[in-house]
């Protein structure tokens, strides 16, 4: 492959920010400085950001929700351009114990879906439904073999962990090098809450918001933290709504404990006003759990974003069609599918919302979006920063350049944005995949499989972020 020099532009990473081109040699950066020449192929950037491609830790493509019998309305093609279109370079998706299932199986059934598919490299975290003597068995061979990280759902029905299992789980990780990815709410709460709403005739899609209140979130993540800390294990807990919940992570950073915490661009953006029952059915395209809060809450999230108290900021893209798929849950809110679309848009929300609104510098974006996933998860510093050897997976973009954001201009296959109409810069001119143009002004230029499994190291707790 010959030489690709990117020249003129400001390089951002997550230490620094400044003029320097940028030397690509089999796939990997080889050089960095001023003034470089090559005989090879050359991309101006002048006026442009060159920095590390986004790293989505929290994505659901083509991900099964069993009890509403749907997938997500991605898969792993379609998600995966979605992302490319959206600066992400690399995913972290999700493979699914079925109850009963080996790890080992649930993991090898996923990498079947995704290899023939990704055009951006991946991994996957094990949801972990089931913890048995054959599961713990297996958290070993699954962190040995590159697949350190395992989530667990405290609600979500069949999929829930109870606090012994999880217990057990963390011990495993503690002693194996693995990391536990939290989904935490209160299951008890959240079936109370609904079953009340339910009971009353409360069936309408704003009542989901008020069965998950901030407080079903915190008492959930305290305990997560309590138990990680009995079990000596590294935590990362996701989706972190409130200040309230991050003020926990707070109080136990503060005690040496290894746990870190993410947050999703809808947490920030949108506020709760989605869940006024004026809007009527469609307030469907909203819910996703935690629900999205309120607007004091999201200011005081913003804070935790800027002074260092969340350590990322993922999609959780979890995409269900407004028509056929939200609609499931037309006469009960709790047959709605959860989740919201956001792989694409996640980087220039962060980008408009962040960086433009002068609420985060350009390299705690950078830090926020790909330098610190790529800590949290094993797989730095070969991504997620542009240091010597690393992989060239790099985007260029143009901080001035506004899109107006519609669903008809995304590639997700989901058919509504939940940000129609927000005016956003931060969308790439170009992605770099392991020095590939991938996406160049919008056009999609890769093969479809071209995306590689990323092996990732052992969860060294102290080298969390
Ligand atoms: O509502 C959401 N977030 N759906 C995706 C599944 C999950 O909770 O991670
Ligand atoms: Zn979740
Ligand atoms: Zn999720």
């Amino acid at each position: 492959m010959a030489d690709i020099l990117i020249r003129g532009g400001t390089v951002v990473t997550a230490d620094s920010m400044g003029p320097t081109d940028v030397l690509i040699r089999d796939g990997k950066i080889a050089q960095k400085g001023t003034g470089l020449e090559t005989d090879g192929s050359i991309f101006d950037a002048t006026g442009q950001w060159v920095m590390p491609g986004g790293i989505d830790t929290h994505t659901h493509l083509d991900h099964p929700i069993g009890r509403l019998g749907v997938r997500t309305a991605d898969d792993f093609h379609v998600g995966t351009i979605a992302g490319a279109c959206g600066g992400v370079t690399t995913i972290i998706d999700f493979s699914l114990q079925d109850r009963g299932e080996s790890l080992l199986k649930a993991r090898d059934r996923r990498l079947g879906e995704i290899e023939p598919n990704s055009i951006i490299d991946y991994s996957f975290h094990t949801i972990v439904t089931d913890v048995n003597p054959n599961s713990i068995k297996e958290v070993e061979s699954l962190v040995e073999s590159g697949f350190p990280s395992f989530k667990v759902y405290m609600t979500y029905g069949d999929k829930k962990v109870g606090d012994g299992d999880l217990l057990l789980l963390l011990e495993e990780l503690a002693a194996k090098g693995g990391l536990a990815y939290l989904h935490c709410e209160n299951d008890c709460a959240v079936t109370h809450l609904i079953e009340r709403h339910i009971s009353r005739g409360e069936t309408g899609p704003s009542f989901h918001a008020s069965s998950r209140p901030v407080l079903v979130e915190a008492e959930a993540t305290n305990r997560a933290i309590m138990l990680a800390e009995i079990a000596g294990a590294p935590i990362c807990i996701a989706h972190v709504t409130s200040k309230l919940v991050a003020g926990h992570l707070e109080e136990a950073r503060g005690r040496g404990q290894p746990v870190v915490g993410e947050t999703c661009p809808q947490y920030l953006v949108l506020n709760d006003a989605v869940y006024d029952p004026e809007g009527g059915f469609e307030v469907a395209k909203f819910v996703c759990s935690p629900p999205i809060r309120d607007i004091d809450q999201v200011e005081a999230l913003w804070s935790t974003v800027e002074d260092g108290l969340l350590q990322q900021v993922s999609s959780d893209h979890a995409p269900f069609h407004y028509e056929d798929q939200k609609t499931t849950g037309r006469d009960n809110f709790t047959r709605i599918p959860n989740g919201l679309p956001g792989i694409e848009t996640r980087l220039p929300l962060m980008f408009t919302y962040g960086v433009k609104a002068g609420r985060i510098s350009p390299s705690r974006f950078v830090e926020l979006t790909s330098t610190n996933p790529a800590r949290i998860f094993g797989m730095y510093p070969n991504k997620g920063s542009l240091k010597v050897g690393a992989d060239a997976d790099i985007v260029i973009v143009d901080p001035n350049k506004e899109v107006e954001l519609s669903a008809r201009c995304l590639h997700s296959a989901v058919d509504y944005t939940p940000y129609q109409g927000l005016r956003v810069s931060g969308f790439p001119t170009m992605t770099f995949s392991r020095g590939e143009v991938i996406v160049q002004d919008g056009e999609v230029i890769a093969k479809r499989g071209r995306g590689h499994l990323v092996r990732r190291q052992k969860i060294d707790p102290k080298s969390l972020p």
